[in-house]
């Protein structure tokens, strides 16, 4: 994993990119942000599959229309969820994934998958964990009267929404939010920041630790986000 540097005979020096899977089971849009900046040159990973447990996830078409492999495992044709990870794994192993990027899969997966893939499998989740893991996050923010919200990309483990945290982003909640406008708000943050978290992985600069996240060159900020502003 990371950022490899090859000798090929007969030429300099290439760059090996970290192969990755996405999957999801929706709509798509945070694979389309990776998918956007894994177009860069010198972004650190290719998008070499995308999976989904719904056939008919509008993402999974977008895919297939970008001349990505898409794979469709529908969950609902196996008996058990060892039986449809196992075909999900063949179809890793096909495509020689070697890091994969939850966005947006609806799926819980066994203890036995995510050791398999521990600190190589990362989620982006619509909070700021540990805070308000599950479903209906906008609304549990919004009920709890916070007044940040966010979004998370960590390394998955067997606890839904739980892992070491690579990255989060802040984002103010306003008098004015529904559930509907502060999840659009919090996915334009999604789509901003998945791409560096990812990239951050895939280059080999963020390390599990005593299970916390080192990362290597950290560029830290240390100016606070007031909410509300305070506008004098
Ligand atoms: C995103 O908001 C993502 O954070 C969330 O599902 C949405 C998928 O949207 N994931 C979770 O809640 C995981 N627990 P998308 O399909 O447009 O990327």
């Amino acid at each position: 994993m990371g950022h490899r540097l090859l000798w090929t005979p007969g030429l300099s020096i290439v760059t090996d990119k970290a192969r990755v899977g996405i999957l999801i089971s929706g709509r798509g849009s945070n694979m389309q942000s990776l998918v956007a900046a894994a177009r860069e040159k010198d972004y650190p990973a290719k998008i070499v599959t995308v999976i989904s447990n719904r056939p008919d996830a509008p993402g999974l078409a977008w895919a297939a229309a970008k001349k990505i492999p898409t794979v469709a495992l529908d969950h609902k044709a196996f008996r058990s969820r060892d039986a449809f990870e196992s075909e999900l794994q063949k179809a890793l192993d096909a495509a020689h994934v070697e890091i994969i990027a939850l966005a947006g899969f609806m799926r819980l997966m066994t203890a036995g998958f995510v050791a398999r893939w521990q600190d190589r499998m990362i989620n982006i989740h619509p909070s700021l964990l540990p805070s308000f893991k599950g479903l209906h996050t906008h609304e549990s923010a919004l009920a709890a009267g916070v007044r940040i919200a966010g979004c998370t990309v960590h390394f998955v483990r067997h606890e839904m929404d739980a892992g070491p945290i690579i990255a989060q982003a802040a984002v103010p909640v306003l008098s004015t939010d529904t559930p509907v406008s502060l999840a659009n708000r919090v996915l334009e943050a999604e789509h901003a920041l998945y791409p560096e978290a990812l990239r951050l992985v895939a280059a080999g600069r963020a390390r599990v630790e005593h299970d916390k996240v080192v990362i290597s060159e950290d560029v830290n900020q240390s100016v606070p986000l007031f909410s509300p502003a305070f506008n004098k």
